[in-house]
């Protein structure tokens, strides 16, 4: 039990597949109280479906596109939780059109949509929450190796995952002052629905699967065992980082 006597924030979540569910499952069963997050009524539906007869388990909606709903959950926590010790966002968007063909054709709009949605959110949703972490708080994001190597298809989410990196150094240094740490996760490809946007994702997913060094599948619940303890004690000494969970394939040359 590493997480007793925590709250926390996953946010958000679109079905048991998403790596935000195994993360908030695994932090429950180590005795946080979960608040977890869908981004609209259709997805807080699934998400309530996800939590019921659930002890330690929370329902909050936010569209991280709309300042407004941002703000009216940092009010929810307050008056519901008081502090939080983590907050975890998970959450990317971009055109489908945009994860497919070549970089180079990129519009105007589907960049900013890429980089608001799955870069800027973060920034955000930090600043209207930073009164409600707790001091020593945990905050956790993920990102792909997309950010750092040009990866087929991913295009606009690799450059939004570079931003996405770099925001968390810089709130590493803004919030580290109160002992808060922030973190992101760099899982290697799995099967859910944002993946699915990426065109060629099975292939993708079977070929770090044979390359990588661990000879055994990763997936989501490998990922929640690294963002247990980054959101633990065990991970105080920890922040501004870039951890892959991915059986070691960003270590590869050829
Ligand atoms: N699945 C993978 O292969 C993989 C690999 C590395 C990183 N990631 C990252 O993990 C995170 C979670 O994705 P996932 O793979 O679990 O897929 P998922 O589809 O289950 O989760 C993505 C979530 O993003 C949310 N989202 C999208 N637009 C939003 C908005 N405007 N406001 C609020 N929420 C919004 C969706 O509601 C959804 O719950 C994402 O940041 C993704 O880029 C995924």
């Amino acid at each position: 039990m590493l997480l007793e006597g925590k709250s926390g924030l996953v946010l958000n979540v679109t079905n048991k597949n998403s790596i935000g569910w195994a993360i908030a499952d695994l932090a429950n069963r180590h005795g946080a109280t979960v608040g977890v997050g869908g981004q609209n009524e259709r997805m807080l539906e699934g998400v309530r479906k996800l939590v019921e007869g659930r002890e330690r388990f929370k329902t909050h909606q936010v569209d991280f596109q709309d300042d407004l709903e941002i703000d009216q959950l940092a009010e929810q926590v307050a008056a519901e939780y008081g502090k939080i010790d983590f907050l975890v966002h998970s959450a990317a968007f971009a055109n489908r059109d945009d994860l497919a063909g070549r970089f180079i054709d990129t519009s105007r709009e589907g960049f900013k949509l890429a980089l608001e949605v799955s870069a800027y959110s973060l920034v955000r949703v930090c600043r209207a929450l930073e009164p409600v972490l707790a001091d020593d708080a945990s905050v956790l994001t993920l990102s792909y190796l997309g950010s750092v190597r040009a990866v087929g298809n991913y295009n606009v989410m690799g450059v939004a995952k570079a931003a996405l990196e770099s925001s968390v150094r810089y709130l590493a240094v803004d919030l580290g002052v109160r002992g808060i740490r922030v973190n992101t996760l760099s899982p290697g490809p799995i099967n859910t629905v944002a993946a699915r946007g990426v065109k060629g994702l099975a292939e993708m997913i079977e070929t770090v699967h044979q390359r990588a060094p661990l000879k055994r599948r990763f997936g989501q619940e490998e990922v929640a065992g690294a963002a247990v303890y980054l959101i633990s004690d065990l991970g105080r000494g920890v922040t501004g980082q870039v951890i892959y969970v991915d059986s070691g394939y960003n270590i590869l040359g050829f």
